[in-house]
């Protein structure tokens, strides 16, 4: 999902279901082109190194799938699981950690993989906590980026998209734990009642 502002307001409505419209903002064959591109780019600054992809759960699970079956050569997977809050006006900048990796990064070429980069705040959070724990390379994969949304000063190496500042799900991303599942990257908009509909 996009913002946890947005998941929050979703939940503060028990038992009311919004009319929920969805755009089809970038399609699965637009995605999946770019995903082989970005494990091209990736496996060419790398090409010898087994690849550490350290998912962050549970946005990314689908871009991790995905790339790690075209990158070729060297991969192994671990993940990670955070959840941050005051992301707001008056943020805090707070990420607690939920579920920490399984196993040590230390002397590994890690790329963090991420399904969308937003204020920012949850990248810093964890690029501090890598770093400390002396990777040989520490790389940063994004599927979505709504640079205009940076709070934090944290920029991703490897970029799928630049996305406009919509709330959006599909392809793992999701509204109140719904639509991960959606192929396709999709714009929602939330009306007073009705059904869902989806209109591409
Ligand atoms: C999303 C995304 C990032 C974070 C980015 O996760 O997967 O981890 O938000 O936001 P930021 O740049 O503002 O810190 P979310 O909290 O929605 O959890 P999810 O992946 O489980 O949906």
């Amino acid at each position: 999902m996009s913002t946890k502002a947005a998941k929050r307001s979703a939940k503060q409505k028990p038992g009311h279901r919004a009319e929920e419209t969805f755009r089809v903002l970038i399609s699965h064959q637009r995605i999946r082109t770019r995903v082989r591109q970005m494990a091209q780019e990736i496996r060419r600054d790398f090409p010898n190194d087994q690849i550490h992809l350290v998912g962050v759960l549970k946005g990314s699970v689908l871009f991790l799938a995905d790339l790690a079956r075209e990158l070729g050569g060297e991969v192994s997977f671990d993940f990670i699981s955070v959840s941050s809050y005051g992301k707001g006006m008056d943020s805090t900048g707070e990420v607690k950690l939920i579920k920490d990796l399984d196993v040590s990064i230390e002397g590994r070429t890690v790329l963090v993989v991420e399904d969308i980069l937003d204020t920012g705040l949850t990248l810093k959070y964890l690029l501090r906590l890598f770093e400390e724990r002396k990777p040989k390379h520490l790389r940063v994969a994004v599927l979505l980026d709504k640079v205009e949304r940076r709070i934090a000063d944290v920029k991703a190496d490897y970029t799928g998209f630049v996305i406009p500042n919509e709330f959006v799900v599909g392809y793992g991303l999701d509204f109140d734990e719904r639509y991960r599942n959606l192929p396709d990257v999709c714009v929602v908009r939330l009306g007073p009642h009705g059904k869902t509909k989806v209109d591409a």
